[in-house]
């Protein structure tokens, strides 16, 4: 971290932002100490660009597009993020898998967070693959990133009963709304408070290396 008592957070993201606003909320009431020194997008469109322009902070465009590999895209994302000199690098709904190269120089302090119960359902539509496979549980992990995508050390989990009324859509929902936007802002507020590290590629949490991931039993109160 930076010496200073509020670590520099990093936002990336590339659609709605309903995590970035759910640390931003977080932060502005204490919950997190951090500031965010900036949110970076791949999209110009994003939805959470307009949230956070309004809410003042500071944004960057990086259009995928416009590179010719994803090497050089990784490569100028890495140098943006150098440049707000963030000490934690939050992906919140960023849709873009990230090189080895990329994941390894900031080994550490890339969290992500994923809409299933991972291991289970990696990659794209967790939602409609719960329902399919019959699952009985339902929720959102965050984990540390590593080059295995979607596979990195588990943080956090929480999860809920799947109804017989929910649809996929339902379960994205409840998965935003009850799950994500605790367990998040929580995983980063650790983090800053440097209570949850990653070392020689496993989770420590308060000096002792986590087996399990914790779960919604072990948020603080407030999250
Ligand atoms: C979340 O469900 C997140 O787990 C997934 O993409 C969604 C992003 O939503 N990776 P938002 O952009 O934070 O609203």
């Amino acid at each position: 971290m930076n010496g200073s008592s509020f670590a520099r957070l990093a936002v990336v993201i590339s659609g709605r932002g309903r995590n970035l606003q759910a640390l931003h909320a977080a932060i502005a009431d204490g919950r997190i100490a951090a500031r965010i020194v900036g949110v970076i997008s791949n999209r110009a469109d994003a939805e959470g660009l307009a949230f956070a322009g309004a809410a003042g902070l500071p944004c960057f465009v990086l259009p995928h597009v416009e590179y010719r590999d994803r090497a050089s895209f990784d490569a100028a994302l890495a140098a943006q993020l150098r440049e707000l000199r963030a000490d934690i690098v939050v992906l919140a709904g960023f849709m873009r898998i990230l090189t080895a190269d990329f994941v390894r120089s900031f080994e550490g302090r890339l969290l992500n967070i994923h809409p299933s119960l991972l291991p289970r359902h990696k990659g794209l539509d967790t939602h409609a693959s719960a329902l399919r496979d019959g699952d009985a549980e339902h929720g959102a992990t965050v984990h540390f990133v590593t080059p295995e995508l979607d596979g990195g050390p588990r943080v956090i989990q929480g999860k809920f009963t799947i109804g017989a009324h929910d649809d996929a859509a339902r379960l994205a929902e409840r998965v935003m709304m009850d799950v994500e936007q605790r367990i998040y802002p929580q995983a980063v507020a650790w983090m800053a408070r440097r209570e949850l590290r990653f070392e020689q590629g496993s989770v420590v949490f308060r000096g002792r290396p986590l087996l399990e991931p914790l779960s919604l039993h072990d948020l603080e109160p407030g999250f």
